[in-house]
């Protein structure tokens, strides 16, 4: 079955209540190409506002969890707590909560059981410094990424549907040096070959691998039509009227 091509817009800690209605109501008002699935993911504190104000077929998504159900953890949201707020989706393993604040790759594993648990759709997020790529070690670090959240989740295959793989190089991020059409193929390829010898076959083809770092709509149109990039996991583009033209790059 073809992938259905998925664009995800990462907010990040981006825009106060008005600018987030402007952004919510500007998706709302285009035409938004069927065949692509359409995400969107603001602030925490701003979660439940936009569930209740994005119009129907645009999915919403937590920029992080934690790993418990609930406890003594302050500041801290819990994938029960997304799930029971009705927000389908988390994003977890983005490379600012990996260098910022301490998700190792144990850290991001258990944060995927637990979102898995609570019946939540994840973007896990891998990739590689500009240091290890220039090492030559791009593919060894994102396996590593990858063989950990597997080892933690144990039957990959069983919930492959509900995993889209972002492969997010961290010198690309928020840089505007945006990764090559070559460069995004050889590892979203290499991604999808691990996963057909480690998690299964059917799985692997029907794996979304999507790629984020400086996409714009200026660029995506060659990278979208690599044979193994499913997809966009936009920042700072996703806070401009720009996003519904790089939504729209499959059409
Ligand atoms: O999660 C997407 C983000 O890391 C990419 O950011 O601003 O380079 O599109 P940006």
């Amino acid at each position: 079955m073809p992938r259905k091509f998925f664009v995800g817009g990462n907010f990040k800690m981006n825009g106060l209540l008005a600018d987030i209605d402007r952004i919510v109501d500007h998706l709302n008002a285009s035409h938004l190409d069927p065949n692509t699935e359409v995400l969107i993911s603001p602030p925490a504190i701003y979660l439940l506002h936009v569930r209740d104000r994005v119009k129907k077929g645009i999915e919403v998504a937590a920029q992080n969890c934690y790993s418990e159900k609930q406890g003594a953890f302050t500041g801290e949201i819990s994938p029960l707590q997304i799930a029971d707020s009705g927000i389908p989706w988390v994003i977890i393993g983005h490379s600012e909560r990996r260098t910022l604040f301490g998700d190792i790759d144990s850290v991001v594993a258990e944060k995927v059981r637990a979102a898995l648990e609570e019946g939540l759709n994840i973007i896990l997020c891998v990739g590689e410094t500009l240091a290890q790529r220039e090492a030559g070690e791009t593919l060894k670090i994102v396996e590593h990424q990858l063989d950990c959240v597997k080892r933690e989740i144990g039957p990959w295959a069983e919930v492959c549907h509900r995993i889209v793989i972002a492969y997010e190089p961290v010198w690309a991020i928020g840089t505007g040096k945006v990764a090559s059409a070559a460069q995004a193929q050889e590892v979203h390829a290499d991604t999808r070959t691990w996963l057909a010898s480690h998690v299964g076959k059917e799985a692997a083809e029907d794996t979304r691998i999507i790629y984020g770092g400086s996409v714009s709509a200026k660029n995506c149109v060659e990278l979208a039509t690599q044979p193994d990039l499913d997809g966009f996991l936009v920042g700072g583009a996703s806070l401009k009227p720009e996003f519904v033209d790089i939504i729209n790059s499959h059409l």
